[in-house]
């Protein structure tokens, strides 16, 4: 039980960069988009104007600061989960390694946004409309192998990874749509 329960939290403690990178550009959009405005051979944006520059950068500032907060609170939670149970090698790997490991999730959060901002313009879908795997999906998917160098999680901490994106990405859409910041819950 206690295993389950510290594998989950560090299954959030790893996470978090990338989630909170691929939830922040919404705070700092605007200004220049990505693709410059261009357009692809098939006469659709490249990636559209929901992908700005500035909502890049933002995004990527916010997950590395997500890590720098990690770097300090490391020390802190260590103890606490060795409480419950041992705190393996790989393990340590996952609560101290947040700094660098922060940079590759947030950057690999924004860079697998834009392939799917990519894809959707490809197969049609306005900026802003819903493509339910890609938009909750593909930006962890990217995280991950962005990450990968550093760290290689298992097939469990994987799949709490994609199950936790799916139920948090839900909740902070709507929470963003709600305040406004959003035209679509989604
Ligand atoms: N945003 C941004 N720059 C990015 C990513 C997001 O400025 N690199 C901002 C945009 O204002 C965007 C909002 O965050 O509208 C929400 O992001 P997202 O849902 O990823 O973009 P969509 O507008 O839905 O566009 P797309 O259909 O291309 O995903
Ligand atoms: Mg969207």
């Amino acid at each position: 039980m206690y295993e389950e329960l510290a594998l989950l939290e560090l299954a959030i403690w790893f996470g978090l960069p990338a989630w909170i990178a691929n939830s922040t550009p919404v705070l700092g959009g605007g200004g220049s988009a990505i693709d410059g405005g261009r357009f692809y051979s098939d006469g659709r944006r490249i990636l559209g104007d929901g992908k700005t520059i500035r909502g890049f950068i933002v995004g990527v500032i916010f997950g590395i600061l997500v890590g720098i907060g990690q770097m300090f609170a490391a020390p802190y939670l260590h103890p606490i989960l060795a409480q419950f149970v041992t705190v393996t090698p790989a393990m340590e790997l996952v609560l101290y390694a947040q700094v660098p490991v922060a940079v590759l999730l947030s950057v690999g959060a924004l860079t697998g946004d834009i392939v799917g901002s990519f894809i959707k313009r490809r197969i049609d879908v306005k900026s802003g409309d819903p493509s339910p795997f890609m938009d909750q999906l593909g930006f962890i998917i990217m995280a991950l192998i962005f990450a990968y160098p550093l760290i290689q999680p298992g097939p469990i901490f994987i799949v709490i990874l994609v199950l936790m994106t799916l139920g948090i990405h839900w909740i902070s859409n709507a929470l963003v749509y709600l305040l406004g910041l959003k035209k679509n819950p989604w």
